[in-house]
């Protein structure tokens, strides 16, 4: 038969096709508690403006409530015929209320009661990837702290460039979430205006008050463009984009650990946790969990990227197109917040291999820099001539199979007279690193500072 939410001017019911392709409540479902505050929210507005009477809106609060009720405890039938979540929630409130049902719809369309729903959802995202984010922050800030001045080789090109400290490295993992937490405030901030009240498109003649449900919405005021309200997704774009960058940082910390934890570098021991073994090879402790979140960035930029795909070149207003803006934007959500769980859990349980930091500093000329600059600072050399004189002794280093620090003065001073013994003290990778006191450069006594301030920030 034809529908009854809609059906009035149809004869029959739709190709079973028809309803498979059309039905979004397979996944819109989700958005049930949103959709039912949105709802009451309406329906308390309705009677406070007096288009509803105080009766009916009891009756549909009432009636609401039970609805949620059902869905929460997981005994409600979703029905396909009813296509989504909004038709859903109430031909329910009416099997449950009776006739004051069909009055919710009020001065409400469709189009805004989706947009409202999906706002609200895609809000509380927003809130759960700032709690997540600074929850990571903290887990790098407490391996920041504990090795403040561990010493390990910095890479350019990933080859050994100078050294730096482990505190530092970890730091640079708080700068880059930070960002990304300021990412999803201000996408918050944005996106916190309430479309409900635009109906279908062009607003509508009853005297209904968008203030009073952005408030009740936790909105900081109502959408200004009716026409705008109904098709704009870009707040799900921007939690996309926010979601796609920090995935992105979430898959170079994890190819750091995929490095680190091998066997040929052994920077850092992986918890159990994170891990996993292999049925045949049983010296094996796969970084599984790394692993899959070097990979997460494929389906969270792969939701940014559908989503844009769906929005371009939809002429105003709402097209049924948008419907496909939920089903990706859950996934990548969902895929967020366990990345962020598991990257802090991961870097939690990690242990930094003090030791083997502290070598691999040592080695591949990393304190070349700080010979140059001896150079230039003692000798007075310009840089580029320093630079060549370093470079011809790390030449000689190399064919002799050995580090800086292992030449002796009289081969230095075979390459430039003027070396003194005191050059020694700058090859050592602690001077080194205590040497780079720039501001935000990776001498403790800078790292040690950065670490404060973030700890007072969070
Ligand atoms: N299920 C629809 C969606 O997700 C709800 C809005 C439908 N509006 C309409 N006029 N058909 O977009």
């Amino acid at each position: 038969g034809a529908n009854t939410m809609w059906g009035g001017r149809f004869d029959g019911g739709p190709d079973a096709i028809m309803q498979a392709i059309n039905a979004s409540i397979g996944f819109d479902r989700r958005l049930a508690a949103q959709d039912i505050a949105g709802s009451r929210a309406h329906a308390a507005m309705l009677a406070d403006t007096g288009i509803l009477t105080v009766a009916d809106a009891d009756a549909i609060q009432k009636g609401l409530l039970t609805v949620l009720s059902e869905i929460e405890a997981g005994n409600f039938n979703f029905r396909v015929d009813l296509e989504d979540i909004h038709m859903n929630v109430e031909s329910r409130l009416k099997e449950i209320i009776g006739e004051p049902a069909g009055r919710l719809h009020t001065g409400r369309s469709r189009n805004d009661q989706v947009a409202v729903d999906f706002r609200l959802w895609v809000r509380d995202q927003c809130d759960a990837a700032i709690t997540g984010l600074e929850a990571l922050m903290r887990a790098f800030l407490s391996q920041a702290e504990q090795g403040a001045d561990w010493v390990m080789p910095g890479f350019t090109h990933l080859q050994t460039a100078q050294p730096v400290t482990w505190g530092h490295h970890m730091m640079a993992y708080v700068e880059m979430f930070a960002r990304d937490r300021s990412r999803f405030i201000d996408a918050r901030k944005r996106m916190n205006e309430c479309p409900l009240g635009a109906a279908a498109l062009a607003g509508t003649s009853f005297p209904i008050d968008r203030h009073a449900t952005a408030a009740a919405l936790g909105f900081d005021r109502p959408t200004a463009n009716s026409l705008d309200s109904v098709s704009d997704r870009d707040f799900a774009l921007e939690f996309l984009g926010a979601a796609s960058i920090t995935a992105m940082h979430l898959s170079r910390f994890a190819e750091e650990l995929v490095i680190w934890s091998s066997a040929q570098f052994r920077f850092v021991r992986l918890s159990d946790k994170w891990t996993t073994g292999s049925s045949i090879m049983p010296q094996k402790k796969n970084p599984d969990a790394a692993e899959l979140l070097r990979s997460k960035l494929g389906r969270i930029l792969g939701a940014t990227v559908a989503l844009f795909t769906v929005m371009k070149g939809l002429a105003l207003t709402y097209s049924k197109d948008m419907q496909e803006d939920k089903e990706q934007t859950f996934d990548a959500a969902d895929n967020l917040m366990l990345g962020l769980a598991a990257m802090t859990g991961m870097v939690g349980d990690m242990t930094a291999m003090r030791d083997t930091l502290k070598t691999a500093a040592a080695s591949g000329f990393s304190t070349a820099t700080d010979l140059a600059d001896w150079l230039v600072r003692e000798l007075n050399m310009p840089f580029r001539d320093a630079h060549h004189v370093t470079g011809t002794l790390v030449a000689m280093a190399e064919k002799a199979g050995i580090d800086l620090p292992d030449l002796t003065l009289a081969q230095m001073q075979s390459v430039h007279a003027a070396i003194r013994a005191d050059v020694f003290d700058v090859l050592g990778v602690e001077n080194s690193v205590r040497s780079r006191m720039s501001y935000g450069g990776t001498a403790p006594e800078q790292v040690r500072a950065q670490i404060q301030r973030w700890k007072d920030a969070l």
